[in-house]
């Protein structure tokens, strides 16, 4: 059940992708160009701290797949492409191995193929500690996903109905697992009052899992005979309005996930607070319409042209661009003023702007 389940989310969402129109959020946060702020391309390293561990680059493959044959094929894709080029990687919920132990060797193929690779095991939030012991111990996983998707189950046919378990189901788990604790969304976003709760659990990094990108709404109503569910499809917010909205709250990594397209988006999102950005659809994409080559050179070349706007922009490293002048429009503006923030300051933060102030003003007056 789980199996066909697993399979059927693969096809609607490669299918979904390819349908959808290309436009998200990200598309409202432009960096403000400042000619003279390059720097050299040597001068730059992506590596970035997250967790308390580091990480090479900031970009990790997502939780997506394992659980019936075709995914475990999938991720031993996946695998190897997060072997060779070094980036984080995460299982799929693991749900099926607590129902199956038969299907273990599809998540486990994660750890067989990238032994020395940061990798990451997934679980619901309604998982035992024993359970999610079994899961760490399966891929000896360096940090623990569990992911939150309220919508998701609603509108999936045979979905759970009951959330009420979960901040203490959460709280009990990340008191007892020995590893770093990630909780994440699934493409409806966090909020600011929720990544503050998740801090105060003592989780250890939010992934946002914001609007934009794979949209669990649609794929659930797909399944669905009558479609019942397609007022659902633009709930949520958007990766770009989630990191905004969290500005500020110390204490806890923020990841960025959800409709992450290109490097300028991973950008964009380390730009507005990120530590990394996970990408699941648009990798999906690859394995299944290419195969492992194509993706190994697709992240190959993301992480290069990241360096190349990096360079541009004058940021040494990731963290730097949360210092660059960022114009906010459209609806990520409107949710800014509703939300009481202040997006205007963030076209004014870099030394560049502060350097033309003190000097009596913009340049030409
Ligand atoms: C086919 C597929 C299966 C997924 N399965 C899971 C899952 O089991 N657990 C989870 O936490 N997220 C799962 N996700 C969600 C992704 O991890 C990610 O949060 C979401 O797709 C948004 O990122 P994207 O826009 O880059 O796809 C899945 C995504 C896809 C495309």
């Amino acid at each position: 059940m789980i199996a066909d389940r697993k399979d059927d989310h693969v096809r609607h969402a490669v299918d979904q992708r390819r349908a959808d129109s290309g436009g998200n959020d990200f598309d409202c946060v432009t960096f403000v160009h400042h000619a003279l702020a390059g720097i050299d391309s040597g001068e730059v390293s992506l590596a970035v701290d997250v967790a308390g561990k580091q990480w090479d680059t900031p970009l990790y493959v997502n939780a997506m797949t394992g659980g019936s044959a075709k995914t475990g094929e999938i991720n031993r894709k996946l695998a190897v492409a997060a072997r060779e080029t070094g980036i984080p990687i995460a299982a799929g919920s693991m749900s099926a191995f607590f129902r199956d132990p038969a299907v273990a060797d599809t998540y486990r193929v994660l750890r067989r193929e990238n032994p020395h690779g940061f990798v990451m095991a997934n679980v619901n939030a309604t998982a035992s500690l024993e359970q999610v012991l079994r899961a760490i111990e399966l891929l000896e996983a360096d940090a623990l996903q569990i992911h939150l998707n309220a919508v998701q189950e609603v509108v999936m046919p045979e979905g759970d109905r009951s959330f009420g378990s979960w901040p203490r189901q959460i709280e009990h788990l990340v008191a007892h697992v020995p590893i770093p604790v990630i909780v994440k969304e699934v493409g409806f976003g966090l909020s600011r009052q929720t990544v503050a709760w998740l801090r105060d659990a003592g989780v250890s990094v939010a992934d946002v899992g914001g609007r934009g990108g794979t949209n669990f709404a649609r794929i659930e109503n797909s399944r669905r005979p009558a479609g019942d569910f397609a007022f659902l499809e633009s709930w949520g917010q958007s990766t770009p309005t989630c990191l905004l909205d969290c500005a500020g709250l110390d204490g806890i990594d923020i990841a960025a996930s959800g409709g992450i397209r290109s490097p300028l988006d991973i950008a964009r999102a380390l730009a507005l607070g990120a530590s990394a950005t996970g990408v699941a659809g648009a990798f999906l994409d690859t394995v299944v319409r290419a195969d492992t080559d194509a993706l190994v050179a697709q992240i190959r070349t993301w992480l290069d042209q990241l360096r190349q706007i990096l360079t541009v922009l004058g940021a040494r490293t990731p963290a730097d661009l949360a210092g660059c002048d960022l114009l906010i429009t459209g609806e990520v503006a409107s949710f800014c003023a509703l939300r009481g923030i202040d997006a205007a300051a963030l076209a004014h933060r870099s030394p560049w702007w502060r350097e033309s102030r003190d000097r009596g003003g913009v340049i030409g007056e």
